[in-house]
C-alpha cells in the first residue's frame, strides 16, 4: 500500500510539537489560520521538555549592569567561531524579550528572583547572568507544558502517532502538503498552502545522546528530498556533562545541566585535577565546544586510569537538590549523592547547529517550505551553539514563521489548494541503525579525520539498501542515513578544527580557506553532495 488512502486539509500543517512547533501553531491560531499539527510520538514526546538550562535573554529592566542585548550577541557571535550570520543573530536576540514576555502570558512560569523580576544564571559562553530559568532545572518541562496548555486551551488539532514521510509538490516544485503515515502506517495526504518542519535534530545519529529517541533527522531528511539546502550539518554539538552510567550507554542519558557549572561546579579528573585549568580564560564556563574537547582529550590521555568519565564536583553547591531538582534525581537514581560525590559525566551529542538553510522567518527558498527550531539552520549558531540560545530561537523564529506563512498567504505566493502532484511512498536509502550509530559515534564524533569518515562512509554503504518508506522505522532509518551521510561528506571536505568540528589530522582554525558555511543537497538518486557555499556575514 504506497498510495495515500486517506486526507485532510489545512493552511498550514506543523509537523512537531516542541518550542517552535506549537509557538507557530499557536501564533498561527491567532492570524485565522486553519492549523494542523502532526507529531510521530505524542505531543510532549519531543526534545523541548528535556531542556535544563533555560532561555538566554536580556529583559529590559532586569539585567545586570554591563549586560546588554548588544552582548548577549557578542557571546553568541564568539561561541559560533566566526559562521554566524550577525543579521540573523541580531533579529533572533532582540525578539527574545517579546517572545518571552508572549510564553508568560501563555502561562509559562519561571522561577522568580529573590528581590523581584526572574531569577538568571549563566552557563558556557555568557559573559552575564542572563538565563531565566523554571523549576530549577526544569525550563524545557515547563515551556512545553505551557504551550501544550495553551495549544489544547485554543482547540489547536494534534495529530499525534503520524510520522511525516515526504513533502507533496506541484509540478512546479512548491510544497502543497505532507505525505504521512498515521499510526496503523495507512498513509494519507494532509493538503496544505504551507508545511512548518518543526522537528527538531539529529542526536540519535549517535549512540549516546542527550536527545530521545524522537531525535532522528526526520525534517533535515524531508526537506532535503524536497530540493532544500542544508548547511553546517557538520556541527553537531556534544554536551560536555551527560551523567555517566557506565561504559557502552545508549540511548538518552540525562543531562547535567551547564548550569551547574554556572553556580560553581567544576570538572576533575580521577585525580581531583581540574579539567579546564589553563585551557580557556572562562575555565569551566567556557563555551561548550571547548569543554567538551578538552574532556576528549584529557580523557585520550587517561588521567588517573579513567578514560571514558570525569566528574563535575557540585559538592560547593548549597542548595543542591532543590536549585536543581531534575539532575539530583537522576543522579540519585544513578546511585550518586551529588551533595556528597563528585557527578561522573561524559560528553554525548546534544544540539545540531545546522540543519535546513531558512531565514529568521522560516522561508527555505522552497515555496510552501517553513522551517524553525533545531532543525532550521537560520546563522544563529554557526560552528557552535551557545547555551540556551535554541528554546529562544524557537520561540522567536516559531512566532516569526507563522507571520510570514499568513503574509505569504495574503500576498498570493502559496498554493491555495489544488495542483498537487499525486503522492506515492518514496524509495530512499536505508542503512542498519545499530551499524551506523557505531561508525558515527567512533569516527564521526569529537576528533574525525580523514581516514575515520572514510570508514563511516564504506560502513553505510556496505549497509545500505534501498526501501519504499512504509514504517515509521523505516522513515527514520532513511533520515539518519541521509543524515549521516551529509554529515560526513561536509566533515571530510572540512579540512581544519572550528567549533564543534574537531578534526585531529587538521588541528586549527584556517580562516582564510574556511569561513564559509558548507551546503549539502541531494541528487536525485538521494545521494548528499556539496553545493556552493554561503560566505560569511560578520564578525570573525
Ligand atoms: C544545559 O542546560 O546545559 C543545556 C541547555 C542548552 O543546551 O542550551
Amino acid at each position: 500500500m504506497s498510495t495515500p488512502l486517506w486526507e485532510a486539509r489545512a493552511d498550514l500543517v506543523v509537523v512537531g510539537t516542541g518550542v517552535a512547533g506549537l509557538t507557530a501553531a499557536l501564533r498561527a491560531r491567532e492570524l485565522g489560520l486553519r492549523v494542523l499539527v502532526v507529531t510521530k510520538a505524542a505531543i510532549g514526546d519531543g526534545n523541548t521538555r528535556w531542556a535544563q538550562g533555560g532561555v538566554a535573554v536580556v529583559l529590559p529592566g532586569e539585567h545586570d549592569a554591563g549586560d546588554s542585548v548588544e552582548a548577549h550577541v557578542r557571546d553568541t557571535l564568539v561561541a559560533g567561531a566566526g559562521l554566524c550570520d550577525e543579521d540573523a543573530v541580531a533579529a533572533i536576540i532582540a525578539g527574545g524579550p517579546e517572545a518571552v514576555r508572549r510564553l508568560r502570558e501563555r502561562g509559562a512560569v519561571f522561577d522568580p528572583a529573590p528581590g523581584g523580576g526572574l531569577a538568571r544564571t549563566r552557563e558556557g559562553g555568557h559573559s552575564a547572568f542572563r538565563v531565566v530559568h523554571a523549576g530549577g532545572d526544569a525550563t524545557g518541562a515547563e515551556v512545553e507544558r505551557a504551550l501544550v496548555a495553551a495549544a489544547s486551551d485554543s482547540r489547536v488539532p494534534v495529530l499525534e502517532g503520524h510520522i511525516a514521510v515526504d513533502a507533496v509538490r506541484t509540478p512546479l516544485g512548491a510544497v502543497c502538503g505532507l505525505l504521512v503515515l498515521d499510526g496503523n502506517g495507512v498513509p494519507g495526504v494532509l493538503g496544505a498552502s504551507a508545511v512548518l518542519l518543526a522537528s527538531g535534530g539529529l542526536g540519535q545519529l549517535y549512540q549516546a545522546t542527550s536527545n530521545p529517541e524522537v531525535a532522528t533527522g526526520d525534517g533535515l531528511a524531508l526537506a532535503l528530498r524536497a530540493g532544500a539546502a542544508a548547511a553546517d550539518v557538520e556541527f553537531v554539538q556534544f554536551h560536555p556533562t551527560v551523567l555517566y552510567t557506565g561504559r557502552g550507554a545508549r540511548g538518552r542519558c540525562p543531562l547535567v545541566t551547564e548550569a551547574v557549572r554556572g553556580e560553581g561546579a567544576v570538572l576533575v579528573d580521577a585525580t581531583g585535577a581540574r579539567v579546564m585549568r589553563g585551557v580557556h580564560p572562562l575555565e569551566d564556563l567556557a563555551p561548550r565546544d571547548v569543554v567538551s574537547a578538552a574532556i576528549t582529550r584529557h580523557l585520550a590521555d587517561a588521567p588517573g586510569g579513567v578514560d571514558d568519565h570525569v566528574f563535575l564536583d557540585a559538592t560547593g553547591i548549597p542548595d543542591l537538590a532543590t536549585r536543581f531538582p531534575t539532575v539530583h534525581a537522576a543522579c540519585l537514581a544513578a546511585g550518586v549523592d551529588p551533595s556528597a560525590q563528585p557527578i561522573p559525566v561524559a560528553p554525548a551529542a546534544h544540539f545540531a547547529c545546522g540543519g535546513v538553510v531558512s531565514d529568521v522567518d522560516g522561508r527555505t527558498g522552497v515555496t510552501g517550505l517553513y522551517a524553525a527550531g533545531e532543525v532550521a539552520r537560520t546563522g544563529l549558531h554557526g560552528a557552535n551553539r551557545l547555551a540556551s540560545n535554541s528554546l529562544l530561537e524557537g520561540l522567536v523564529v516559531g512566532t516569526r514563521t507563522a507571520e510570514a506563512v499568513a503574509a505569504d498567504l495574503a500576498m498570493g505566493v502559496l498554493a491555495r489548494g489544488g495542483g498537487c502532484a499525486s503522492a506515492a511512498l518514496p524509495v530512499a536509502p536505508v542503512a542498519d541503525r545499530d551499524s551506523l550509530q557505531r561508525v558515527m559515534s567512533r569516527y564521526a564524533a569529537i576528533g574525525r579525520d580523514a581516514e575515520g569518515l572514510a570508514v563511516v562512509g564504506s560502513v553505510l554503504d556496505l549497509s545500505t539498501a534501498d526501501r519504499v518508506l512504509d514504517t515509521r522505522q523505516l522513515v527514520e532509518d532513511a533520515a539518519l542515513t541521509v543524515a549521516a551521510r551529509a554529515l560526513i561528506a561536509a566533515a571530510a571536505e572540512r579540512t581544519e578544527s572550528r567549533g564543534c568540528h574537531v578534526r585531529t589530522d587538521f588541528t586549527e582554525r584556517d580562516d582564510a580557506n574556511w569561513r564559509r558555511s558548507q551546503v549539502v543537497r541531494l541528487t536525485p538518486t538521494g545521494q548528499p553532495v556539496l553545493a556552493d557555499p554561503i560566505a560569511a556575514r560578520g564578525a570573525a
